[in-house]
């Protein structure tokens, strides 16, 4: 296999004036340049990009970490982010923690034997005191969606209360009175905040909080599918169901259809992220939307942004001490899934 010596042998010039071609750090005539690419070309030589990042500190790689990739939410929030990155010259490394802490912290210690350049994060929960190590390595860091308990990050994520304030609030203007809530996993904050909000609209409504409606799920298919079970079980069923996210929506209506009922006719359901799914299930859910390709593309922005201030306070040593919050809105979708009682 061809090495760099070979190319300035072939191209008859320095080794140095290679280097500086491959790595722009320095002018090259056209003339010399264009040798240099022919003899590259020639002998099917391509530079290892992982020794030039390491020497330059630019590895041009930045670091994703998501929860769980089976949920389209981050599907397609990871792939507008590796569509902007790589617009922005840089390589994605996805890491898929399935709501694992652990695993969480053993992909960041892989980020950093990497030498990322940056990182952006959805914490798989709440502890995320590993996050730490980013800190004193002194790596960019943009978190998403999810707050984590220490706020020294920038964070870019929607209102989760409002949202679930105006997802109840939908259903009670359709009359309903009965509604239930399919709550997300309680310790991550974008579900503890989104049923607080529903709480908000039925108090602001006059509509009494029945505990036994509002019933715990993890953000998973299934666990809408087992709380609607229990909900239509119950002595006076609800008429109609705020689920904290889609996937739970999705698993809900498997409920509902196998109890032989219908959606809407028989129940509403609303569910929360607008996910692709949400269009082409029947009936198509009533949902509300986050703006995850906004989302990503402000969360890239930002890490881009970051790195290039990391690199400039290298050289003074400087430390970081503003961090921006980006509140984003959620906006209903209406579909067909509810219905005026
Ligand atoms: O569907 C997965 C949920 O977890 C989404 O609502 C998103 O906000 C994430 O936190």
């Amino acid at each position: 296999m061809a090495n760099i010596n070979d190319v300035a042998e072939r191209a008859k010039v320095s080794i140095t004036t290679v280097s500086h071609v491959i790595n722009q750090t320095r002018y090259v005539s056209d003339d010399l340049t264009e040798r240099v690419r022919k003899a590259m070309e020639e002998l099917d030589y391509h530079p290892n990009s992982l020794a030039r990042g390491l020497r330059s500190g630019k590895t041009k790689t930045i670091g994703l970490v998501i929860p769980d990739i089976s949920n389209q939410f981050f599907a397609e929030i990871s792939r507008k982010i590796e569509d902007k990155g790589y617009e922005n010259g840089y390589s994605v490394i996805l890491c898929n923690t399935d709501d694992d802490p652990y695993k969480e912290k053993s992909y960041i210690d892989v980020l950093l034997a990497k030498k990322v350049e940056g990182i952006i994060f959805i914490s798989a929960g709440v502890e995320s005191n590993h996050l730490e190590k980013t800190i004193k390595f002194n790596i960019p860091i943009v978190v998403v969606d999810r707050d984590i308990k220490e706020n020294d990050y920038d964070i870019v994520l929607v209102d989760n209360s409002v949202g679930g304030f105006d997802a109840t609030k939908y259903l009670i203007e359709l009359g309903h009175q009965r509604i239930a809530c399919i709550a997300g996993p309680s310790p991550i904050t974008p579900s503890a905040q989104r049923v607080a909000g529903y709480k908000q609209a039925l108090q602001e409504a006059g509509i009494p909080i029945d505990t036994n409606l509002i019933i715990p799920g993890d953000f998973h298919y299934e666990s809408g599918d087992k709380a609607m079970r229990a909900l239509l079980a119950l002595p006076q069923p609800p008429t109609a169901v705020f689920a904290c996210n889609d996937m739970m929506a999705l698993g809900a209506f498997r409920a509902v259809n196998n109890q032989g009922m219908k959606i809407p006719e028989d129940i509403s359901v609303i569910g929360f992220d607008n996910i692709p799914f949400s269009q082409t299930v029947y009936p198509t859910l009533t949902t509300m939307a986050q703006p995850i390709h906004e989302m990503a593309d402000l969360v890239v922005d930002l890490l881009v942004d970051k790195i290039k201030l990391h690199r400039q306070r290298a050289r003074t040593n400087e430390r970081e001490l503003n961090y921006k919050r980006i509140v984003l809105e959620t906006k209903l979708i209406k579909r067909n899934s509810c219905r005026a009682i």
